[in-house]
């Protein structure tokens, strides 16, 4: 049996001086001849593995370079050396795999996120993306518990679906057949019949939907999921393939769902502060660095444990769109000409206009609610017409400083007449969607939900500026490696 090991992180943790015991994992430096840095991914720490002087042949010292894995078995000694307390004497090493220095790409120094993103196989075993991914795991866990402790059922809704629920029509085609000779209709155009669906499909672009039809049922579910857009947006907070975690509630409007989001997002940063604060740790002296690098006006103020402690201890600020809009006409940037896309009731707004307001204006998270109904989806419910032409929607996005919109979500439209108007009108096909539309002719209840960008969320709390480097394989237009 091979898996008597004990892991790194227990070994600092817990192991007393004297013990005998078996390590493994990859090698990230040898100096002297006499002290290895051994890191098997349970944490950020590397154990000190020392060998004795004279313990092995030339030919195996030569065989332990950065990047090979060993078998070590040794006995706890305390550490005489700097930055660590306790050390391995081993007694016994055998190499697992040999990693060729002359080929092996990481060495022990700094490289650039942009050539370590070309490398993501190995990047794992950086400091760095280290600690960025064991954040991600525990967010992943914190958003379970979080739900489950609500009383919150996980649904997990279909990837493959015939819908377009966001209705913008980004959309990635699913379909098995050939592009030689596709089966046309008379008219024409494909004859999706003959598909493996017998329908024209697509990857999802969000559970919200279905999600829907199991609040209708359980009350409160959640999903968490891939999804998909095939927008071609190549910034630092778009990809093509990204997580999201949808919950959706019967019996709430608009006040309750937010109220649900903020509670969520300071759940998850309070989990990450309480599980990783060594990895938070390092984030914190990497991005100071990082922010060191920039002139000083576009630093930001606070550093990320900061930030996150800010966010933690301080109400979110809300605001309506037309506050929003109003607030960016009067803002010095708007008067400087700063803003390089138009303001006016009704935009759409741009990130930099999230920015302003998040980053410049109230530094703090902020809702915004109460969005035209002309730029957000067509299940958003309809607010009371204050002026014709200024129709808003029951919706509420969350803006985040450095990221932008995290959470997408409103109340949805549960008057069965008002829906089915809007879904006309929309040029959403009624009749395909019957199946929606049946939780408003059966017992329907007022209900809200939102969707938040799970890579978004771990961009936020890591301090990674790019969004590819925060999910283990990033898919961005023109880019599908690993
Ligand atoms: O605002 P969105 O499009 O909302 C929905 O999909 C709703 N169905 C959610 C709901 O109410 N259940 O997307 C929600 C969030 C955004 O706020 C953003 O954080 C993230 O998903 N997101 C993306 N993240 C990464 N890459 C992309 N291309 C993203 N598009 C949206
Ligand atoms: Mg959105």
């Amino acid at each position: 049996m091979l898996n008597q090991r004990i892991k790194i992180k227990a070994l600092l943790q817990q192991a007393s001086i004297g013990t005998h015991v078996t390590v493994m994992g990859w090698v990230r430096t040898f100096r002297n001849n006499q002290f290895i840095a051994l890191n098997d991914g349970s944490t950020n720490y590397n154990l000190q593995v020392v060998v004795a002087l004279g313990m092995l042949p030339e030919a195996t010292l030569k065989r332990i370079t950065t990047g090979a894995s060993l078998k070590v078995q040794g006995t706890i000694a305390e550490s005489l050396g700097k930055g660590q307390s306790i050390e391995l004497l081993a007694t016994a090493i055998d190499i697992l795999g040999d990693s060729d220095p002359e080929k092996y790409p990481l060495q022990p120094k700094k490289h650039s996120l942009e050539f370590l993103r070309e490398i993501a196989h190995l990047r794992f075993r950086t400091n760095t993306f280290g600690a960025v991914f064991r954040i991600r795991h525990s967010l992943a866990f914190a958003v379970h518990q979080f739900f489950n402790e609500r009383g919150f059922l996980y649904l997990h809704t279909p990837i493959i679906t015939a819908s377009d629920a966001e209705g913008a029509g980004e959309m990635f085609r699913v379909t098995t057949l050939p592009f030689d000779g596709t089966p046309r209709n008379e008219d024409g155009t494909v004859n999706f019949k003959e598909d493996f669906f017998g329908k024209s499909t697509n990857l999802t672009v969000s559970g919200q939907l279905e999600g829907e039809l199991g609040a209708m049922a359980f009350s409160e579910i959640y999903t968490f999921g891939p999804t998909f857009r095939a927008e071609n947006s190549n910034t630092t907070r778009h990809l093509a393939e990204f997580w999201m975690i949808e919950p959706e509630m019967a019996f709430y409007d608009l006040e309750d769902n937010m109220n649900l989001a903020e509670a969520f997002i300071q759940y998850l940063i309070r989990y990450v502060m309480a599980h990783n604060s060594d990895d938070l740790q390092l984030l914190d002296r990497r991005l100071a660095e990082e922010e060191k690098q920039k002139p000083a006006n576009e630093r930001s103020e606070l550093g990320l444990l900061d930030k996150l402690n800010f966010v933690v201890n301080n109400q979110f600020e809300r605001i309506t769109y037309t506050e929003a809009i109003q607030i960016l006409l009067e803002s010095p940037a708007y008067k400087k000409k700063k803003f390089k896309y138009e303001v006016s009731w009704g935009i759409d707004m741009q990130s930099e206009h999230e920015r302003y307001l998040v980053e410049k204006h109230f530094k703090k998270p902020v809702i915004v609610t109460g969005y035209p109904a002309a730029i957000k989806a067509f299940y958003m419910r309809m607010n009371d017409v204050c002026e014709p032409g200024k129709e808003t929607v029951a919706a509420m996005d969350i803006l985040a400083p450095g990221i932008g919109e995290i959470v997408g979500g409103s109340q949805r439209e549960e008057r069965l007449d008002v829906l089915q108007k809007r879904m006309e009108a929309m040029h959403i096909p009624v009749e395909e969607m019957s199946w929606y539309i049946d939780t408003r002719r059966f017992g329907t209840v007022p209900h809200a939900g939102f969707g938040l960008g799970f890579e978004r969320m771990v961009q936020f709390v890591t301090g990674m500026t790019n969004i590819r480097d925060v999910i283990p394989f990033a898919r961005t237009p023109k880019n599908c490696s690993f």
